[in-house]
């Protein structure tokens, strides 16, 4: 639930408590150790006892003096090691060394990028999340409390903090996500938002509640708030530095559970809808580490809260919503929810005419058809996607550029409104509908006499596929919450600031 603590030093972190891991690699048939020469001896050991260099196996040596730490083998594969293997590699060490207090790197690192990927990836594998544990709390074990990297490199503290802010992004995401809708809806969804503020005299927040939302015309939010009995909130997030420059705006879906509406979702499809909220954590945790690491640039998050819930108040297929700025939708389908808070989130983000406007949203069970579990959807309508595309990458995560391709917005017109939330029986390319969808409430630039109208530069991230991970743990990641795109995120808002990952000039 917190990050661990972390040193970076040439000194080793020698104590009984401690468990070393070196990495172990091939090179051709052979076992090769990636080490400092001290250990050198170890490499006919790893032979005898079988240990393997296969990518995230963990060996663990027998220890000859139990007052001495103990040494374990992890596999980087082949020699050529990348950045993400040393993510993976680290951060699966640590949850498999589950139960050791302190857990020391020392991989003789060939560059400063590899020291920060390995502290990335123990940070990140060393999440737990055990608030609801009752009795079996005693019996878990937990993951390590320290992180030592042992190098004589002088890592700058710049970036360090980085890698640190990101890891305390990811956690916060992961501890929202976990938390069930009994106890994350929207009003406490706001309350945390507003203590994280308070703590933070960077941040400002705004909280609309459902008369301000009604006051203010969000039709979209308080339409599909309406069948529950824990209302719907609007939170907006500003960090605006003396030295900020360019504006960014990140609207995050925020339904604390989607049951589908009247538009109800079968039972097994109803599981894992507590996660509908990950857009929204993830804005709230990427304007924190904004924030954090006093990025010189201007960011604003705009959090859509709502719970999707089917009742006597509930909205109906064929009823019509009114949007904030007064497009109107006929919703065709109540479990097409999350299009419509972000209509008013979207609406609401452009009215500021920031430079560029995000949203990140678990939005179509389509983004898994398309992309799978592991690749995030980028669509949008401005060349910036490839630019946030590749910072991705450096960053460690998989997006992936798709068309919006023009003919499927007809597809949404209604008889009765402005436009439909759905085409009823379609099931051909979800994912770029639901984006179709989402252009029309994007704001146009403040038209000057001499310019055409031009719509506000948007991406929009559909995270549905990739916020949760359903299968087994690897690498770094566990079983549950991903906190997938919050990395790439702070490295491209960091970038947009003038501040390139330290990632991007490694290999
Ligand atoms: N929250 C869901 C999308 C989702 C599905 C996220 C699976 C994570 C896993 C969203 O609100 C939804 O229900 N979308 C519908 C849209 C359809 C009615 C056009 C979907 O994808 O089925
Ligand atoms: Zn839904
Ligand atoms: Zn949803």
């Amino acid at each position: 639930m917190s990050v661990p603590v972390y040193t970076v030093s040439a000194q080793p972190h020698r104590d009984a408590d401690t468990v070393v891991v070196l990495g172990l690699t091939t090179q051709g048939k052979e076992l090769a150790l990636r080490a400092p020469s001290e250990y050198a001896s170890l490499r006919e050991l790893a032979d005898s006892v079988d240990a393997s260099a296969a990518a995230e196996s963990l060996t663990r040596l027998p220890n000859p003096d139990s007052t001495r730490a103990a040494v374990a083998l992890i596999g980087l594969g082949t020699a050529s090691v990348t950045l993400n293997a040393l993510r993976d590699a680290a951060g699966s060490a640590v949850r498999k060394l589950a139960g050791k207090p302190v857990v020391e790197f020392a991989f003789d690192f060939a560059s400063d990028a590899e020291v920060l990927a390995t502290l990335e990836g123990a940070l990140l594998g060393a999440y737990s999340f055990t608030r609801y544990k009752g009795a079996s709390l005693d019996s878990l074990k937990q993951p390590a409390a320290t992180i030592h990297i042992r190098t004589d490199r002088q890592i700058a503290a710049s970036d360090l903090a980085r890698v640190h802010e990101k890891a305390r992004a990811m956690a916060l995401v992961k501890d929202l996500v976990n938390t069930p809708a009994n106890d994350l809806y929207p009003e406490s969804f706001a309350t945390i938002a507003e203590e994280l503020c308070a703590s933070d005299d960077s941040l400002h927040i705004t909280v609309w509640d459902e008369q301000k939302l009604a006051k203010d015309g969000f039709g979209g939010i308080l339409g599909v708030g309406k069948g529950s009995e824990r209302p719907p909130r609007l939170v907006r997030i500003s960090y605006a530095p003396q030295a900020g420059s360019a504006h960014i705006a990140l609207v995050g879906k925020g339904i604390t559970f989607d049951t589908g509406g009247l538009s109800l979702k079968s039972g097994p499809g109803m599981m894992g809808m507590k996660y509908d909220m990950t857009g929204a954590a993830t804005a709230l945790g990427v304007i924190r580490a904004a924030s954090a690491l006093a990025l010189p640039i201007t960011v604003t998050a705009w959090l859509c809260l709502a719970e999707n819930m089917p009742s006597g108040r509930a909205t109906r297929p064929n009823d019509i919503l009114t949007i904030r700025g007064g497009k109107t939708v006929e919703v065709l389908n109540t479990d097409a929810e999350g299009r419509l808070v972000l209509a008013d989130g979207l609406m609401a983000a452009s009215e500021e005419q920031p430079d560029l406007i995000i949203d990140i949203a678990t939005l179509t069970g389509a983004a898994t058809t398309a992309l799978g579990t592991r690749t995030v959807g980028v669509m949008g309508n401005t060349d910036e996607i490839s630019h946030l595309v590749e910072v991705a990458g450096t960053s460690g995560e998989n997006f992936w550029h798709m068309p919006l391709p023009a003919e499927l917005r007809p597809l949404l017109n209604s008889d009765v409104a402005d436009i439909a939330n759905v085409k009823p029986g379609n099931t051909a390319g979800g994912m770029l509908i639901a984006a179709c969808f989402l252009r029309d409430f994007v704001g146009n630039r403040s038209a000057h006499s001499d310019e055409a109208t031009e719509q506000l530069p948007w991406i929009h991230l559909d995270i549905a596929g990739t916020a949760n991970n359903g299968s087994g743990p690897y690498g770094f990641t566990a079983g549950g919450p991903t906190g997938v795109s919050v990395r790439a995120l702070i490295d491209y808002i960091a970038g947009r600031a003038g501040l390139p990952s330290p990632y991007a000039s490694a290999k």
